[in-house]
C-alpha cells in the first residue's frame, strides 16, 4: 500500500483542486474587501465592521435602540453599518427622511415584508444623478433604515423628553419642529393606509376606558418606561397603572 493511499483524499496533492481552492479564496477575499470598504470609500461614517459578521456582534446583550442611539451620537445623523454582508444606511435626520419617503420616493418604494421600516433602494442606479441625495450617497442593494425613534429623547427636537407633556403635540408645539420628526405611521405614498383607523381605534379605546375608570400611576408603574423595538417603538413590558372605577 502506498503512502498516498492511506492519506485522506483532501491531503493528497491535486494541482487542479489546489488552484480552485486558491482562486475561491482570492475571490472571497476580494469580495469581502470590496464589500466592507464601500462606506469608507464613499465617506459614510459608521462603526468598523468585522469580516463576515459586519457589526451584528455589537448588538449582543444590548437593546438595539441603544446601539443605534450610541452610533448616532458618535457618527452623526446619517451613518452606515453592516448587517453581516449587507451594507445598511441609517437615517435619523428628519429632512433626509422627507427626501427618501416623499421627494425621491420613486427610488425608495420597495418594502420587505418583515420590517416596515426597512427600505431597499432597489432600482437605484449607480451612475444616475439620484445616486446622491444632499451629499449622501445611496447605492443599489443597500438597506435604508429610517430610524427616527433615535431622536425621541433628543433635547434639540423634544425638550425635556422624559417629562410627560400633554402639550407636546399641540399645533403650536408641532410647528416648532421639523414635521418629519415624529412619523409613527410613516409618510409619503406608502404611508400606513390604516392611519385614520389606527388613530380612531386608539381614541375610541381610551374613551371607553376613561368613561369607566380613573387611571393613576401605581407602585408597579415603572418610570422612565423601558421600551422595545418590535419593530415599532413600544413599551417593553407593558404599562402598569392603577385603575379606579368611577362612581
Ligand atoms: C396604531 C396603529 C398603526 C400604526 C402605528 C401603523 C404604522 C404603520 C407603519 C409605520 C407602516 C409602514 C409605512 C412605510 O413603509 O412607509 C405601516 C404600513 C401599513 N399599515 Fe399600518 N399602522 C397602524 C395601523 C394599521 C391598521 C389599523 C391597518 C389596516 C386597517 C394598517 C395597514 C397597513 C398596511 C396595509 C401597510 C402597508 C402599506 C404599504 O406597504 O404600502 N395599519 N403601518
Amino acid at each position: 500500500m502506498t503512502t498516498a493511499a492511506v492519506l485522506p483524499a483532501f491531503l493528497t496533492f491535486d494541482p487542479v483542486l489546489l488552484t480552485l481552492v486558491c482562486t475561491a479564496c482570492v475571490l472571497l477575499y476580494w469580495y469581502l474587501k470590496n464589500t466592507y470598504s464601500v462606506f469608507n470609500e464613499l465617506n459614510v461614517p459608521g462603526p468598523t465592521p468585522k469580516w463576515v459578521f459586519g457589526n451584528i456582534g455589537e448588538f449582543k446583550d444590548k437593546f438595539p435602540l441603544e446601539v443605534f442611539k450610541e452610533w448616532r451620537k458618535t457618527y452623526g445623523n446619517i451613518f452606515g453599518f453592516f448587517e453581516g454582508f449587507k451594507p445598511s444606511i441609517v437615517i435619523t435626520d428628519p429632512e433626509m427622511a422627507k427626501q427618501v419617503l416623499v421627494k425621491h420616493f420613486d427610488k425608495f418604494h420597495v418594502r420587505p415584508i418583515y420590517n416596515p421600516f426597512v427600505y431597499y433602494p432597489d432600482d437605484l442606479s449607480l451612475l444616475n444623478t439620484y445616486g446622491e441625495i444632499n451629499g449622501v450617497p445611496f447605492r443599489k442593494g443597500w438597506v435604508v433604515r429610517i430610524m427616527l425613534c433615535t431622536v425621541y429623547n433628543d433635547e434639540s427636537f423634544f425638550p425635556k423628553p422624559e417629562v410627560f407633556d400633554s402639550d407636546r403635540f399641540t399645533t403650536e408645539e408641532k410647528e416648532k419642529r421639523h414635521p418629519y420628526t415624529f412619523l409613527p405611521y410613516g409618510q409619503g405614498p406608502r404611508m400606513c393606509p390604516g392611519y385614520h383607523i389606527g388613530v380612531f381605534q386608539t381614541k375610541a379605546a381610551l374613551v371607553k376606558i376613561l368613561r369607566k375608570y380613573v387611571i393613576e400611576s401605581s407602585p408597579q408603574t415603572v418610570d422612565p418606561l423601558p421600551v422595545a423595538l418590535r419593530p415599532m417603538l413600544s413599551p417593553k413590558d407593558g404599562v402598569c397603572v392603577k385603575l379606579t372605577k368611577r362612581t
